[in-house]
């Protein structure tokens, strides 16, 4: 793993993940936490979610789920309290996004992490 699965992602924990795309990243992190685990992978784009549901028919752990991250209330039903939230929505608003899901699925002592894409 070259020290990534060091990234509060210990295996069995529960992930909240915004912005899965097609599911690349989404599957190295169903990797790390292991089959006992879940993986909320949140995407609103069609194209991109059929994708995601692909990959997620050949990995049991992760739960594709496509809708607005904005709007946490859509999906609350799917997704139970999660150890972790992983957000990589790239929207202006990122932070906001991610402590309104955190309001709904976050543990008093979980963690936030956030992928950040500067351009130059
Ligand atoms: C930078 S890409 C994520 C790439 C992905 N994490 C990977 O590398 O495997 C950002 C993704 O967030 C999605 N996205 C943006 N805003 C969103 C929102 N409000 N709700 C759900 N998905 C959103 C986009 O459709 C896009 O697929």
């Amino acid at each position: 793993m070259g020290g990534v699965d060091a990234i509060h992602m210990p295996p069995a924990s529960r992930v909240l993940y915004l912005g899965a795309a097609s599911g690349t990243i989404v599957s190295h992190v169903s990797d790390i936490v292991g089959l006992e685990s879940l993986v909320y992978s949140v995407e609103f784009s069609h194209r991109s979610g059929r994708d995601l549901i692909i990959v997620a028919k050949k990995r049991t752990n992760i739960v594709p789920i496509i809708e607005d991250a904005r709007h946490p209330l859509k999906y609350r039903m799917l997704v139970g309290m999660v150890d972790t939230i992983f957000a990589d929505v790239a929207q202006p608003d990122q932070a906001r996004i991610v402590s309104l899901n955190a309001q709904h699925f976050g543990r008093m002592a979980g963690i936030l992490l956030f992928q950040l894409r500067l351009s130059a």
